[in-house]
């Protein structure tokens, strides 16, 4: 089979792209159709980059990042996806930058506007998205507001899915952890209402679901039942176990950390009573909530999710959301 030279699909991709030159702040702004083009883009930069080794669509390209709360995957993932897309990256480092010396976001934001094409932002406060955006010249890519917000995560998430079980529709996906605190299931159960599926809730009460949200799962009939023990029954039902670290960063109260981060764990003993093509999924970095054991499943999709274990191709599973979105 014979396909057209992949860059210049993209090319093509990308001029028609909805999120050109567009603030990525919240998932509530994307379509289906702009969800089934950053997949199509992204499938499409998967094939590049193995028929290429690498592509410079962003040759020229400078992406700014700061991040005001740690990192591993997000912060990594917009730096190599930009690299390995031809671009540069100019990474800020909060602890050594004149926020230290007082500066604001606003004047923060305005000043690396005027060195990059785009600005990767995470910040503890709710409200840092839609200030930045307020002050910037460039798109901003919220990499995280607080608790409220994961969009980038969240895209890579559906996208994990459909490559996992091969489609979205009819599953059932069970939310496990700290739904309270735990932005990237808000930013996806967000996502989820452009698709037909059942979710089941589980999470001690102080970690339950944004009642917002929950009301949403509700009007759209999606919402499958609220629970606190992730019983044989519950899990028998899962096609997606989505998993979650209980954020003692978000805690003000540290006697209920301590009292609610070990009470729902998946281990194998858990997985016997899972379907045999299901998956357990979660954003990183964990704690004890999935135990290691679970990493030797098959089922579990965890590593997939965040390189879907091929070499060299990390970076553009990771762009899909992250870069060709807004340059
Ligand atoms: N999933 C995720 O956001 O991981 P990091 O906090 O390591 O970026």
């Amino acid at each position: 089979l014979t396909r057209p030279i992949t860059s210049v699909s993209l090319n093509d991709l990308l001029a028609q792209s909805p999120f050109k030159r567009k603030h990525v702040l919240s998932v509530s702004k994307f379509s289906r159709n702009d969800l089934h083009h950053l997949f199509t883009v992204a499938q499409e930069m998967r094939l590049g980059v193995q028929r290429e080794g690498s592509l410079d669509i962003l040759k020229g390209r400078v992406l700014c990042t700061m991040f005001f709360e740690p990192s591993t995957r997000t912060s990594a993932s917009f730096d190599a996806a930009m690299k390995r897309l031809g671009g540069s990256t100019v990474v800020v480092n909060e602890s050594h930058s004149s926020v230290k010396k007082g500066e604001s976001l606003a004047d923060t934001i305005r000043t690396l506007g005027c060195y990059g094409d785009a600005i990767v932002l995470r910040h503890p406060e709710e409200s840092s998205a839609d200030t930045a955006a307020k002050f910037s010249s460039v798109p901003i890519i919220n990499a995280g507001n607080g608790s409220k917000e994961h969009p980038t995560q969240a895209f890579l998430d559906l996208f994990t899915i459909r490559e996992e079980l091969g489609t979205v529709n009819g599953l059932t996906i069970t939310f496990v952890g700290d739904l309270r605190y735990g932005r990237t299931v808000h930013s996806l159960c967000e996502l989820l209402k452009h698709y037909d599926v059942s979710i089941q809730l589980v999470s001690p009460t102080s970690l339950s679901l944004p009642s917002k949200i929950l009301e949403q799962l509700k009007s759209r009939g999606q919402l499958a039942g609220e629970y606190e023990d992730l019983s044989p029954e519950v899990v028998a039902k899962t096609d997606v176990l989505y998993c979650t670290r209980v954020q003692k960063e978000r805690f003000e109260d540290l006697e209920l950390y301590e009292k609610t981060k070990d009470t729902l764990v998946v281990d194998n003993a858990v997985m016997r009573n899972a379907k045999g093509n299901m998956v357990v999924m979660h954003p990183l970095p964990r704690n004890q909530e999935v135990k290691e054991e679970v990493d030797y499943d098959p089922r579990a999709a965890y590593f997939r999710q965040v390189s879907h274990n091929v070499p060299g191709q990390r970076a553009i599973y990771v762009c899909v959301g992250r870069i060709c979105a807004d340059l």
